[in-house]
């Protein structure tokens, strides 16, 4: 069983990898270790490409997003283009635009996703990754939003996850100073969700993955989006989602094969309907 992910497609020139483990679960890794993979808007856009073509698969059940190189996740956007593309109110609402509908994309995924991290996760790598259902990272990763140091205004869509994540008080915290906590304090105020030894990190999320895969793919659905539901405002929460995937889920031919597998004492096969 392949710990590590094979990949099968490139995108932005190579910057973004995807990949299949064989057995439901995709992989996406940003690549330009070089610059401790900060995100350029063509990324960006491969981003969305990986992103589609995994959602498109049939076969692929979860998908996991982690940084090349060993030293960093993602390390926020890519500042170099700020100056010609970041550098007042109204490039920042047209830079912002350009990666709207793949931020949308990631927001509203429908199968489960992973952000698996080493080293920095920074700003913008750190919106990536709380967009992402859950966070495993290293013991050596280092999280943080340096936008006060930069002097730039976080909105409202990239606030709204780490409020939810950590609460107000940590997130002033973190966004006042623009500091930088390691995975065992990010750990503590619910940033991530595991923290692991470097190399046991991307054999340990794999496993969780494929776990999730093997599990029925509607039930897995049904929790992605009521949790989804109840995180929203009441005013939001779309109740009739929430009653529909449960009943998609009660009269699947799933559900059936999974009383018969206990029953029969044997691992069920689901198909995802
Ligand atoms: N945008 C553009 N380039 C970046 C980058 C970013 N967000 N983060 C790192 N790089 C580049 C560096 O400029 C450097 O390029 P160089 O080799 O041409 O000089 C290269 O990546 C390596 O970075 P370096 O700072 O030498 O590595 P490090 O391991 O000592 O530190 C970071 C890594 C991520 C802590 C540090 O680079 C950093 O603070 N980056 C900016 C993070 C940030 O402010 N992100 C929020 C943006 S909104």
């Amino acid at each position: 069983m392949p710990t590590s992910p094979a990949h099968s497609s490139a995108f932005a020139d190579g910057k973004i990898l995807m990949g299949k483990t064989g057995d439901g679960v995709g992989t996406i890794t940003f690549n330009n270790p070089d610059k401790r993979n900060a995100m350029s808007l063509e990324m960006w856009e491969g981003l969305g490409e990986a992103l589609v073509a995994l959602r498109d698969d049939q076969d692929i059940r979860v998908v996991v997003l982690t940084g090349a190189g060993g030293k960093a996740f993602v390390s926020g956007a890519d500042i170099s283009q700020f100056e010609q593309s970041r550098h007042n109110a109204a490039a920042s609402e047209a830079y912002a635009q350009k990666s709207a509908a793949q931020r949308a994309l990631l927001a509203a995924y429908p199968k489960p996703t992973i952000a698996c991290v080493r080293g920095f996760c920074l700003g913008g790598g750190l919106q990536i990754a709380m967009y992402a259902d859950m966070r495993f990272a290293s013991e050596d990763s280092q999280f943080g939003i340096p936008a006060a140091r930069l002097g730039i205004a976080y909105g409202y869509e990239g606030l709204r996850n780490l409020v939810s994540l950590v609460g107000p008080s940590q997130a002033r915290l973190l966004l006042y100073t623009g500091m930088r906590i390691d995975a065992a304090e990010a750990l503590r105020v619910g940033l991530i969700d595991r923290m692991m030894d470097a190399d046991q990190l991307m054999p340990a999320t794999l496993d969780i993955a494929r776990t999730i895969a093997a599990n029925a793919p509607l039930a897995v659905q049904a929790a992605k989006i009521t949790i989804a539901e109840v995180l929203k405002d009441e005013s939001r929460r779309d109740m009739d989602a929430i009653k529909r995937i449960g009943d998609a889920c009660m009269d699947s031919d799933d559900f059936r094969e999974g009383r018969r597998a206990f029953m029969e004492k044997r691992k069920p096969r689901f198909k995802g309907r």
